[in-house]
């Protein structure tokens, strides 16, 4: 095997080696495809055969996929993968400035101790959707998938507030024409079977599918974090959740800004110690608990949740729990300093989301749930509708300083049925909620 300084690395830079990837040390540093053809062969894109024989040692040239028609495109993947292989164990990786191309799943499990700061703007391509919808790697729940898992220990990512995730979502909406939760429909980022990380300063535009996923992951900090997911077209993003948590423990998300269109930060079945702080978001679901209970068959659990400090601006809900009719429990959950504008129903429990069927048969108990300072316009007449399942009633719901106004001026209601303190939570019902109470609503009730 032979070694090569850097002064030889460098010397094979300067003569025009194409350096998409290059190792130095434990530091492995990327660059764009198309800028380093641009500046290696300024007249046209070389031969894969000359590329391939590229002499520079530690640089790890990519092949590009050949496409129908018989055209190439640039595909940063390799580079990018090659550098997970190369310093994802007690390395560190640079994503430098520039525009990166993915055309290809991403999966990376086994990181350890390794820093990664990305400078750079990585786009997913859009023109290959059969082949995302077919390739996408699987994350278990309710048979999603992703482009990209990354899984292992001690791992952060700095975005220093340059990386840009753009996901190419238009042509997504697009082609799914609203329909909810298509298969193969690519979830952007997986942090699959990931302990201790640390997630900083990254901005994603336009995600294929929900922009994050915490699966099977302990000690999660993602903060400083900016998503807008917007279509511009007829057909709505649909499932552009901002991060879902599931089988997860140990998450703090603070500071986030999303913009999706559907749930902004989802806690999903088996997410245990969840804290979310200063997030705003728009056009979403903001701050739920669910869904979770399905398949019945399987029991999920909720502990010991936070979501505080946290903006809804024209939403379907602020603050909610919603599950199926399974097994397993909700408990102790706080929302506390919650603000909304325009929001459909600020507060919704469901224990039969979507279907309204057999919601009495649900044994998910719900408790131990506190809203606290809960401050801001419905944009109908309901402040709150929390229906309970009669087999499993809600216990120890507590209710301080709630002040839910009707953007129209009428007269705010709570509905509550099967709550078992209802009498003593802090709240004033002014009546039943029916069992299949909708969670969005088209009007007054
Ligand atoms: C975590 O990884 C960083 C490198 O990114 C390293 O400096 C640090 O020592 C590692 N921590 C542990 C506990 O191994
Ligand atoms: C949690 O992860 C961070 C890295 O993001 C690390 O510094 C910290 O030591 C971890 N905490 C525990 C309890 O392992
Ligand atoms: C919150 O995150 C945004 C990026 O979305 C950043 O610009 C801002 O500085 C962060 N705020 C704080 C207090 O760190
Ligand atoms: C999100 O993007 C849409 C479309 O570009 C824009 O209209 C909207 O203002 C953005 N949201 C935020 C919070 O910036
Ligand atoms: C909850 O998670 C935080 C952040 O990872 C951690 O510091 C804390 O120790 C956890 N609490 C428990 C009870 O595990
Ligand atoms: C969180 O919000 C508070 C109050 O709005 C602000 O003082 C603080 O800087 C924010 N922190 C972060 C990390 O965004
Ligand atoms: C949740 O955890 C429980 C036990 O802790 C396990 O039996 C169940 O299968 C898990 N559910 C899911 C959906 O992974
Ligand atoms: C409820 O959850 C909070 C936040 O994780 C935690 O600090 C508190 O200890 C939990 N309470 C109980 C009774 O477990
Ligand atoms: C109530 O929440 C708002 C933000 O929604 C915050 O500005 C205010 O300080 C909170 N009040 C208390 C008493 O914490």
């Amino acid at each position: 095997m032979r070694l090569y300084s850097t002064i030889t690395f460098l010397g094979w830079l300067s003569r025009g080696a194409l350096a998409a990837m290059v190792k130095e040390g434990s530091t492995c540093t990327v660059t764009p495809e198309s800028t380093n053809e641009k500046r290696a062969w300024p007249h046209g894109t070389p031969p894969i055969k000359a590329r391939a024989e590229d002499p520079s040692i530690n640089v790890l040239q990519s092949r590009e996929p050949q496409f129908p028609g018989g055209g190439q495109r640039v595909d940063d993947t390799p580079s990018i993968l090659s550098a997970f292989k190369e310093c994802g164990q007690d390395g560190h990786i640079i994503i430098e400035e520039g525009d990166y191309m993915v055309r290809q799943i991403m999966d990376v499990p086994g990181l350890k101790n390794v820093h990664i700061d990305i400078y750079g703007h990585l786009e997913w391509s859009g023109d290959n959707i059969q082949y995302w919808l077919s390739n996408s790697l699987p994350v278990t729940y309710a048979a999603r998938s992703t482009a990209w898992r990354i899984g292992g220990t001690n791992i952060t990512m700095l975005g220093h507030g340059k990386a840009l995730f753009f996901g190419n979502g238009q042509i997504w909406y697009d082609q799914n024409r609203d329909q909810s939760n298509q298969n193969g429909r690519p979830i952007s980022l997986t942090l699959w079977y990931a302990n201790d990380v640390f997630i900083d300063g990254i901005t994603w535009r336009q995600s294929q599918f929900w922009n994050t996923f915490i699966a099977h992951s302990q000690n999660i900090t993602m903060t400083n974090i900016d998503m807008n997911s917007t279509s511009a077209s007829q057909w709505g993003t649909v499932n552009t959740d901002g991060t879902d948590t599931w089988n997860s423990r140990d998450v703090v998300l603070k500071n986030w800004t999303v913009t999706c269109g559907d749930d902004c930060i989802s806690v999903k079945g088996n997410s245990t110690n969840i804290s979310v702080s200063n997030a705003t978001c728009y056009e979403s679901g903001c701050m739920v608990i669910g869904s979770m209970g399905n398949p019945p068959s399987q029991a999920e659990y909720v502990d010991d949740v936070v979501f505080e400090n946290v903006f809804c601006r024209h939403s379907s809900n602020a603050a909610w729990i919603k599950t199926y009719p399974g097994v397993g429990h909700v408990r102790n959950v706080t929302f506390r300093n919650i603000a909304f504008e325009d929001v459909n129903q600020p507060i919704y429990v469901s224990p039969c989301i979507y279907s309204g069927q057999n919601c009495d048969n649900s044994r998910i108990p719900i408790t131990d749930i506190t809203w606290q300072n809960i401050t801001g316009t419905s944009r109908y007449n309901i402040g709150a509708g929390m229906y309970c399942s009669r087999s499993s009633p809600c216990q120890n719901f507590r209710f301080e300083d709630i002040d839910i106004r009707s953007k129209n001026g009428d007269d705010i209601k709570f509905l509550c049925s099967n709550i078992a303190n209802q009498n003593s939570m802090g709240l004033q019902c002014t009546g039943p909620c029916p069992s299949n109470f909708p969670q969005q609503l088209n009007g007054n009730r």
